[in-house]
């Protein structure tokens, strides 16, 4: 399992200290949820704030937009090279063009699908796509409960990407902690994001060290 601390539930007076920490700690991916107050109601950073987490982070950058306007804030984001870029499926009229772009500029291209979005949109895409974001919870705020029936959700996509495109990642994203990570491995989860379970524990590399199962 790959893990991606959120920065979304970091101490943002101490943002720097904070990337630094979780990369110290050992994970394996930074993760960054740009939210732009119209897809989703609330309202995060934009290419100035992450520049500044981008020069604080020692490891690869995972972009997680849930935005209107996909390919604008592809561009803006671009310049710091992600190791991903995300984009949500309910918000993209033309997500195979978006997809060639993403991988054009040489970024990693990554769906996100909402809780009530099917896994089945996904199955003339797997096969352009490096990763499948699967939310957890309703996008748009840290600290959320986990909705348990994207288990299911998951072994469906599983499937699919199995038959597909068996390179392709599936992430997850939402209320992920210590009481379900070995339930989200075994129904074929390869990368956990978790914002507040690692910067609330009172260690964070034992918290990250917990979801490397
Ligand atoms: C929610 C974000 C998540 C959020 C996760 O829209 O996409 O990345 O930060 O936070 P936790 O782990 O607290 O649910
Ligand atoms: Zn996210």
């Amino acid at each position: 399992m790959l893990v991606a601390p959120s920065v979304l539930s970091a101490d943002f007076g101490q943002l720097a200290h904070d990337v630094r920490r979780i990369c110290d700690a050992g994970c394996d991916l930074v993760h960054v949820d740009v939210m732009d107050g119209h897809f989703v109601p609330n309202l995060t950073i934009g290419p100035v704030v992450v520049s500044a987490i981008a020069a604080a982070a020692t490891k690869p950058l995972d972009i997680h937009l849930m935005v209107e306007n996909n390919a604008f804030f592809v561009d803006l984001f671009a310049p710091l090279q992600p190791e991903f870029i995300s984009f949500h499926i309910e918000e993209e009229k033309h997500p195979h063009r978006l997809i060639q772009k993403i991988r054009s500029l040489g970024i990693r291209p990554a769906i996100v699908l909402s809780p009530h979005t099917l896994p089945e949109r996904l199955e003339y895409l797997l096969e352009d796509l490096d990763m499948v974001l699967l939310m957890s919870v309703n996008p748009g705020f840290g600290g959320q409960c986990f909705i348990p029936n994207v288990i299911a959700k998951i072994k469906r996509l599983k499937q699919l990407r199995d038959a597909i495109n068996p390179d392709c990642l599936i992430e997850i994203d939402g209320g992920v902690n210590d009481t379900n990570i070995v339930m989200l491995r075994d129904a074929g989860v390869d990368v956990c994001v978790a914002g507040s379970y690692v910067f609330k524990h009172h260690n964070i590399k034992t918290a990250i060290d917990t979801l490397h199962v």
